[in-house]
């Protein structure tokens, strides 16, 4: 799943995905009010709407990190859009179901131990509070889902 696609490719390759995640019984775990976290599809499909009507405001980003990534859903559809991205996610039981779900979907998820844009689509755990991005360059940085962090912490906005 590695490379550059067209647009038209990209919309394929997203479809092909959709339909495999309702093939797969998925039995996602996390103790949360937000329930849909917990449905591939739908919130696959939630997060590509979103990048689809803000991808006209983005520029051209080539690279992308995605804060409290859960189970990886932007990671994934920012890569397969042609952006290479790093998830950062604290909790390490969603990591672990994120890449299960992933190579259970056929794609190639990984584990990165730094901020490191060639292993894309990647996760890597830690605490975006304690992270140093002393030298880091990156061109785009989403949050989905990620209201409550925004309200208690909002420095990190
Ligand atoms: C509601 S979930 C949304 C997950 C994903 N973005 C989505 O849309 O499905 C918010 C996630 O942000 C993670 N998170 C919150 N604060 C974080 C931080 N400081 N560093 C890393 N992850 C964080 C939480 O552990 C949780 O998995």
């Amino acid at each position: 799943m590695r490379g550059l696609f067209n647009q038209k490719q990209q919309d394929e390759r997203i479809e092909e995905l959709l339909e495999k995640t309702v093939k797969i019984k998925t039995n996602l775990f996390q103790e949360t009010k937000d329930k849909e976290q917990l449905n591939p599809q739908k919130r696959l499909v939630s997060i590509n709407n979103v990048l689809n009507a803000v991808k006209g405001k983005l520029g051209r980003p080539k690279t992308a990190i995605n804060i409290g990534s859960g189970f990886a859903y932007e990671t994934v559809l920012l890569h397969i859009k042609g952006i290479k991205a790093v998830g950062i996610e604290k909790v390490h039981l969603k990591n672990i179901q994120a890449l299960t779900l992933f190579h259970r979907l056929e794609i190639l998820l990984v584990q990165t131990e730094e901020l490191d844009f060639s292993k894309s689509p990647a996760i890597l755990e830690a605490d975006f509070h304690k992270m140093r991005f002393d030298k880091q360059k990156v061109d785009l940085i989403t949050m989905f889902y990620l209201s409550k962090e925004l309200i208690m912490n909002p420095e990190t906005l």
